[in-house]
Parts: C-alpha cells; structure tokens; sequence
C-alpha cells in the first residue's frame, strides 16, 4: 500500500462534500477519484476539491486502479448495490449511514465484503467523535453509578419535497433511516442490542414516518427512550440516567462537543454528593476538570472539541484499519451493524412501511 491511502469519492451530493473536506484534516489520506452519474457532476466536483481523477459513472470509479477505498455517500436505497459493485471491484468500502434499507440487504454487504475479505464499514461518525467516546467511559467508570435509562432524539423541521431523499419512500424517506439511526446507534452504544422494541409513528404525506419514537427494554432492565421527526424542532441531545446522577449530551447529537455531570445529591447540602461517592469518583482516573465539576458544580458543561470537521475521525479509522490488515472496525464491528439493521426493521414493522424495491 502507498504511503498515503488513496480515497474515492462514489457521488457529488452534499455529504460527499463535507466528507472530503474532513479528509482534508487527515494528513496521511490522498483524494485521488471522484465517481458521479454525470460527468458534468463529476468535474465540477473534482475542480471544487482538487480531485485529479473524475469518473463519468460509479463503476469506472470502482474500477480505478489509483483507488484503495471507496467511499459511499448514495441515498439510502443505493447503499447495498452501489457497495456490492465495489466489493465485486475489488475495493474496500466504507458506506454512509444507514447502512442498508434493511437487515437482508446488511446481510448481503456483509457477506460479499467477508467472501472477498475485503474492509467494509458503516460511516457512523458519531461514534468516532471524542464527546461520544468519553461519555462510554465515564459510564464505565461508574461516574453516575448504576446506569438505568437512555432519553436521546433528533429532529428538525425539514422543508417538504416529495421528491427529495427525506420524504421519497423510494429513497428510503422518513425520520426513522436518516435521523433515528443516531439514537439507536447511540442506545447500541452504550447498552448493547435491546431485548424489547416497541415503536409509534405518524406517517405523513408520501407515507414516510415524520414523527417516531421507539422504546427499548433490556435484559438487565435498562430503558431507552428514543424519538426522531423531520416535523418539528427537537433538542436532538441525549441523558444517560444513573443511580448517582446523569450525564447531558449537548446537541446536536451526532456531534456533541459538550457534555454536562450532573450529580444527584444523596445526603448533605444542595451542591455536594455523599463523602463516599467523592471518594469513589476520586479513584477514577477522571480528567482534572472533570473531577472539578463532580466536586460539586453542578450542570457544568465539558468541553470535548472536535478537531476538523468530525468526519476526520471515523476517516482515521478506516486508515487504521486498513493499515492494520483489519476488515472491519472493533468500534462499529458489521455484526453490530446487522443488529442495528434488524432493530431498525423490528421498529418499523408495526408501522407497515415499505421501502418501495427494498428487497
Ligand atoms: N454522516 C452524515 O453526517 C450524513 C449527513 C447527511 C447525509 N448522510 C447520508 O448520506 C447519504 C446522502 O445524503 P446527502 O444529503 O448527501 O444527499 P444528496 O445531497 O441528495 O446527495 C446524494 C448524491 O447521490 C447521488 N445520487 C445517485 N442517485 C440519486 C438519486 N436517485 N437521487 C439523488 N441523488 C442520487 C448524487 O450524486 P451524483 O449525481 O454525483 O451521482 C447525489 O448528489 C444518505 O444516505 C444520508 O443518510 C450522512
């Protein structure tokens, strides 16, 4: 492998765009092809970006020798052809969230990255972002004691076109593919895959869900309570509820910069934990700020800043990896990625929305 891993960029829409821009913070990361339906699109991306090679369709970028990974950033419904067509190219793949329409198209990718044993990978940002790694940790630690339940959503107002991939059902349109994935990634994150689903959604316009929730139950009897809109204007955070207290994930969640401990008070005055907390806090290998603010302070946010744009994070990854020899990520490993699917398939079914062709 060069010196540099050489990237190519499969579509010229507007996550492509900042994808590659957070690659721009990546110094050992080369753009060397872009791939678009068009070539007008193609060129005009590629004169935007610097990006030598400009392929008139996604196949000829396949194709490209001067490619060792290809990156995906299609609507929904092409994710699993346009990343079957890479790996039977040959290349390595690391495909926009969600995934796949559903877990049998996940099933598929998986398979065919695993005969070729070639590098697949679900673009799930958030959790490369050092925020989201952190709070993992403190949880870990045990910082909010036992923890018991997960409230996390997101949700803007979108501006209504049934042609566009937020509304169109053939693109795999609705809250639940394009927001809801953060939560559930999320809920994945920090508990594990739930034993119990239960979901609402109102089906709007086009008969894609515009306002869902879903609520997840463990086996060890957590609760995740989770909610997603393309309707209305939502915190689009997160809390992490414990025993000893909670823990705020500042929006927007898949790129929190900020969280805030919040410290129940067990005994004693309004602003100090129990003596015997503070000393357990005080054996954990806490950041000094941190401790600072579970000495008492209350909702005082910490700061975890992004360095780029984010998307340089999981970009790392993937070049980790591949540097590695690895096929999959420890972080997103594609087992968890189809349990996420089938989650997803799991909180739509009583819904009765179908992804027009999402076989
Ligand atoms: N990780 C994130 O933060 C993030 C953020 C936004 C979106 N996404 C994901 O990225 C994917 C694309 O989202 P986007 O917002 O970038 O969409 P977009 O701006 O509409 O771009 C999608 C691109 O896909 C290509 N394409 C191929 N067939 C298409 C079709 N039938 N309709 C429209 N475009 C088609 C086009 O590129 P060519 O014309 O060059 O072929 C188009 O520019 C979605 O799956 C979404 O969930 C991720």
């Amino acid at each position: 492998m060069n010196p540099k891993i050489r990237w190519g960029i499969l579509s010229t829409g507007s996550i492509a765009d900042s994808f590659v821009r957070g690659l721009r913070f990546c110094p050992d990361a080369e753009i060397t092809a872009v791939g678009s339906r068009t070539a007008a699109a193609a060129d005009r991306f590629g004169a935007r970006h610097g990006i030598p090679r400009r392929h008139p369709s996604y196949e000829a970028l396949a194709a490209d020798p001067n490619v060792d990974i290809v990156y995906i950033g299609t609507p929904h419904n092409l994710h699993c052809p346009n990343t079957l067509m890479c790996l039977e190219a040959g290349k390595p793949v690391l495909c926009e969230k969600p995934f796949a329409l559903n877990a049998g198209q996940a099933e598929r990718m998986i398979a065919a990255a695993r005969s070729r044993r070639l590098f697949l990978m679900e673009a799930m940002w958030m959790r490369f972002i050092p925020a989201i790694r952190e709070l993992r940790r403190l949880l870990a630690d045990g910082v909010i004691g036992d923890v018991r339940m997960l409230e996390a959503d997101f949700g803007f107002p979108a501006p209504f076109d049934p042609h566009g991939r937020l509304f169109d059902p053939a693109l795999g349109g609705g809250a639940l593919l394009d927001l809801g994935i953060y939560p559930i990634s999320l809920a994945f994150w920090l508990f594990g895959p739930p034993s119990r689903v239960e979901s609402l959604a109102v089906l709007g316009r086009t008969g894609v869900d515009e306002k869902s929730a879903a609520l997840f139950g463990y086996e060890n009897g957590r609760l995740a309570v989770l909610h997603f809109t393309l309707a209305a204007d939502a915190p689009s955070g997160a809390v992490v509820m414990g025993t000893h207290g909670r823990i705020h994930v500042h929006p927007p969640i898949y790129r929190p910069e900020r969280l805030s401990l919040v410290l129940k008070n067990l005994s004693g005055p309004a602003s100090k934990p129990r003596p015997d907390w503070l000393r357990r806090l005080g054996r954990l290998s806490l950041p000094a700020p941190l401790r600072k603010a579970a000495a008492g302070h209350r909702d005082r946010p910490l700061a975890f800043p992004i360095r780029g744009n984010g998307y340089n994070y999981e970009a790392q990854e993937v070049m980790r990896c591949l540097r590695d020899g690895r096929l999959e990520s420890a972080d997103i490993p594609l087992d968890e990625t189809l349990d996420i699917m089938r989650t997803l398939d799991r909180v739509r079914a009583p819904w009765g929305l179908k992804y027009p062709g999402e076989a």
